[in-house]
C-alpha cells in the first residue's frame, strides 16, 4: 500500500487512517505472552543509523522482529563509513545483500529521498536533519485518537524548539491532514522562518493557550542543533516556557501531555509533570512498536 515512508506530506487522511486502524490490530500482541507473528517471516529489515537514538532505534527493531523479519542493525560507528564510505556506497552493499527495507536515520535533510534512488529496498525515514519523522508524527496521532477518541477537531498546542524540529514539522502535517487545530507555542527566536506557512496559530504567550489545550505536545530544546544562542539560558527558559504542575492545572480535565523523547526534565517539563495524570508519554512509547509494526507491514506484507 505505501511504497516509501518518507515524509507525512504524502499521507492523505485515507492513508494515515489505515496505518493508524492498521495498528490497533498489532498493539493486542505486546499483551500476548508470545509476542510474534509470522507476517514478515523471510523479509529482511535493515536498521541504518547515522545519529544516535534510543527509542526510535529500538522501537523499529522490535516492530520487525514482533513480525517476523530479519533484523539488521547498522550504526555508523563501528562501521566503514568511519573509513570514508559514503552514503551511497553503503546503500549500494545493502542492496548487493538484498535488503527488503531500509530504516534510516541521517543528519542530512533528505538523505532517505537519496537512498530511494540507489535501492530497489522500501524506505523508511526514521527522522532526517530538521526534516521530517513520519513514525513519531503517525505514533502520536495514534496515541492521541486512542486516549481522546478522535483527531478532528482538538486544538493542540505544541510548545518549545519548532525551529530545530523535525518531530514538529512532520506531527503538524500529520494533526493538520486529520482536520486538528494547531497553535505553535514558543519563544520568538525558536520560531521557522517561514511560520505563516505552516497553517497554523502561533502564540508567544503559553499561559493564554493552555485553558484552551486538548493535546499539549512538548519539544525537547535541542541544544545539539544550537549554533547560536537561542535563549539566555535553562532556568530563563523553564520559567516562561516550562510546564510544571501549576501550569498543567490550568489544562482542561481531560487534556494530555505528550513529548516524543528524550526529555530534558527541569527545562521543557518539569519531572512530575512527565510522570504524572495527564502525562501520555510512556504509551507514545509503547504505542511506536504497534504504530512501525503497521508501517512495516503495510510497505513489506502481501506477497514476496
Ligand atoms: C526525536 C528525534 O530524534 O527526532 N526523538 C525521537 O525520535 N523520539 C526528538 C528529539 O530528539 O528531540
Amino acid at each position: 500500500m505505501i511504497s516509501d515512508l518518507l515524509s507525512m506530506e504524502d499521507l492523505d487522511t485515507a492513508a494515515i487512517t489505515t496505518v493508524l486502524d492498521t495498528a490497533e490490530g498489532f498493539s493486542d500482541i505486546a499483551l500476548r505472552p508470545i509476542k510474534k507473528v509470522p507476517v514478515l517471516r523471510g523479509r529482511t529489515v535493515c536498521n541504518l543509523f547515522y545519529e544516535d537514538s534510543t527509542r526510535t532505534r529500538i522501537s523499529f527493531e522490535l516492530a520487525a522482529k514482533r513480525l517476523s523479519a530479519d533484523v539488521l542493525n547498522f550504526s555508523a560507528k563501528g562501521s566503514s563509513v568511519s573509513k570514508g564510505e559514503s552514503l551511497k556506497d553503503t546503500a549500494l552493499t545493502l542492496q548487493a545483500m538484498g535488503v527488503d527495507a531500509i530504516v534510516i536515520r541521517h543528519s542530512a535533510s533528505g538523505a532517505p529521498q537519496q537512498l530511494t534512488r540507489w535501492v530497489d529496498a522500501k524506505v523508511l525515514n526514521a527522522g532526517d536533519g530538521w526534516h521530517q519523522h513520519p513514525t513519531q508524527a503517525l505514533l502520536d496521532l495514534f496515541t492521541i485518537r486512542r486516549r481522546l477518541g478522535r483527531i478532528e477537531g482538538l486544538n493542540v498546542a505544541v510548545c518549545g524548539d519548532v525551529y530545530h524540529s523535525r518531530v514538529a514539522r512532520s506531527l503538524v502535517q500529520g494533526l493538520l491532514t486529520m482536520g486538528a487545530q494547531v497553535t505553535l507555542v514558543g519563544p520568538p527566536t525558536l520560531m521557522p522562518a517561514c511560520v505563516e506557512t505552516w497553517g497554523t496559530a502561533v502564540s508567544h504567550d503559553i499561559d493564554a493557550v493552555l485553558p484552551k489545550t486538548d493535546v499539549l505536545y512538548l519539544l525537547r530544546v535541542q541544544r545539539e542543533r544550537m549554533a547560536q544562542q537561542f535563549f539566555p539560558s535553562s532556568r530563563e527558559y523553564a520559567r516562561i516556557w516550562g510546564v510544571d504542575r501549576h501550569r498543567v492545572a490550568t489544562l482542561p480535565e481531560d487534556a494530555i501531555v505528550m513529548h516524543p523523547g528524550p526529555m530534558n526534565r527541569g527545562v521543557e517539563i518539569t519531572a512530575d509533570v512527565a510522570d504524572g495524570a495527564n502525562s501520555l508519554i510512556a504509551d507514545q512509547v509503547t504505542n511506536g512498536i504497534a504504530v512501525r509494526m503497521s508501517c512495516l507491514y503495510l510497505m513489506l506484507g502481501g506477497d514476496a
